[in-house]
């Protein structure tokens, strides 16, 4: 039955139906629209806006059919959306008095509040996962105690240690998942009570329904509240963040564990392989959370664009947010949930990692560095270690293996101590600058990366 023919002398046509039809993905949402329903049944009994013996009978009915669906025995299906399905199952259960569980709300406040409190949890959900991937992160932090080429532009720049190379990322996960607590309390807040778009005429108590959900405030304009799905963009902005920080590092994955670079080593149980060529092994998890990334920004893009220029207030545009939301939370939560999973069966190449990072002249750096400490203008001492460099290309030679006569050569400030700088394990740790390579440096990092976290 639908909420509303009373007002129509013919049905809804089948295919209108099944086109305006929301019930197919927002029961996902039932334990949400119940929970919120037993709080303003509560709230109206308590108000004696309804009878409290009925508002108890209302009560005790949502308690059973969330159990029933809870446990497999009762099918959400046949209803226009998860309201309908929830009023409907009620009326057939109670009677005449779950037609009253309506009284002083819409299904646009109704709707609103229901996702929101769902947005909660899939938030606290969130948070979790991207802690796991954080500590997963953090334990090769701590167990890498190799050095890699650190690149830009994909060119060899200068050798990072591992620990320091992890931190990175876990700096950018732990942003990630601030991001999502700061979003959560703009989630936190509840629009029920706001009816259709108005307000209501019943003496509501909104600040009860508000304790009984557990929500940190009430909106403050009935207009705003059924219309405003700014939260639900702000999660996919969230989401989206947190799959471009994925697809950096699945990036990372595949060229680091690729025969041309061998630093890393995925897997047999997280690896896949090839049809045709017998040899192949294949990064596929890696390159499907990649791909992934692109489906979250197409819903956050979707998002905006169903908000954009939408009339005040509610509009049933807005219906479409919780496929978008959904879907993006599926999908970020299976990437981090895998990802934290590979990662825990990394492995290494630590020689190979060590030999390509003291390649490309990757010490250049230091040895302009080390002219300068000894009083050279940094630009003169640069244009020097570059000569040196085309000196080595030429000869066929790297830094380390020039003499001291090579080095003077060029520069008459050099002396016997600029051999053992310009080695990579000397590059690294004379980075001790706090956020820099070196050992301590990174312990430092570390401790850090590990207090932020222990909020969470
Ligand atoms: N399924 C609808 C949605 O997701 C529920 C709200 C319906 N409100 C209405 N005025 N038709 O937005």
């Amino acid at each position: 039955m639908k909420l509303w023919e009373g007002r129509f002398e013919k049905p809804i046509s089948p295919d209108a139906d099944a086109f305006n039809e929301s019930l197919s993905f927002d029961k996902r949402l039932y334990k949400a629209d119940i929970t919120a329903s037993i709080a303003h049944a509560t709230m109206l009994g308590k108000c004696e806006i309804i009878p409290e013996a009925d508002a108890e009978a209302i009560t005790e009915g949502l308690k059973g059919i969330l159990a029933d669906i809870k446990a497999g025995s009762l099918a959400v299906e046949g209803a226009e959306d998860i309201h309908s399905f929830v009023e409907n199952e009620l009326v057939s259960r109670i009677g005449e008095t779950g037609k009253k569980l309506h009284t002083a709300r819409s299904r646009n406040d109704q709707v609103a509040t229901d996702l929101r409190l769902y947005a909660r949890e899939s938030i606290d959900r969130m948070i979790a996962l991207i802690k796991d991937l954080i500590e997963a992160l953090l334990r090769l932090s701590r167990e890498g105690k190799g050095i890699l080429p650190g690149f830009t532009h994909l060119r060899k720049a200068q050798p990072l240690s591992l620990a320091q190379y992890f931190n990175a990322y876990c700096e950018m996960f732990l942003r990630d998942l601030e991001r999502f607590d700061d979003c959560r309390k703009r989630v936190n807040v509840m629009p029920l009570g706001s009816a259709a778009l108005a307000g209501t005429s019943y003496p509501i108590d909104r600040t009860m329904t508000q304790r009984l959900l557990g929500f940190g405030d009430i909106s403050q304009n009935a207009v705003d509240a059924v219309s405003d799905r700014d939260f639900v963009a702000e999660y996919l902005f969230c989401a989206s963040l947190t799959m471009v920080h994925l697809s950096r590092l699945c990036e990372d994955t595949i060229l680091y564990t690729s025969e041309e670079f061998g630093y890393w080593v995925i897997p047999d149980e997280y690896s896949t392989g090839s049809s045709i060529m017998p040899q192949k092994k294949n990064p596929d998890l890696p390159e499907l959370v990649r791909g992934k990334s692109g489906r979250v920004f197409g819903h956050l893009m979707g998002m905006l664009t169903v908000l954009k220029g939408l009339p005040l207030a509610y509009n049933k545009d807005l219906q479409e947010d919780k496929e978008a939301f959904f879907d993006a939370e599926d999908t970020l939560s299976s990437c981090l949930s895998i990802y934290t999973a590979l990662l825990s069966k990394l492995t290494f190449n630590f020689e190979a990692m060590f030999e390509a990072a003291g390649g490309g002249f990757s010490t250049a750096t230091d040895v302009a560095d080390y002219l300068a400490k000894k009083g050279i203008p940094f630009r003169d001492a640069h244009a020097a270690t570059g000569k040196l460099v085309r000196y080595c290309i030429a000869k066929g030679k790297t830094l380390d293996r020039l003499t001291l006569e090579e080095f003077r050569a060029v520069n008459p400030a050099f002396e016997k101590d600029v051999l053992a700088a310009v080695t990579t394990r000397a590059s690294v740790e004379a980075r001790n600058s706090v956020g820099g390579s070196s050992q301590d440096a990174s312990r430092h990092g570390i401790a850090s990366i590990k207090r932020r976290l222990k909020k969470y």
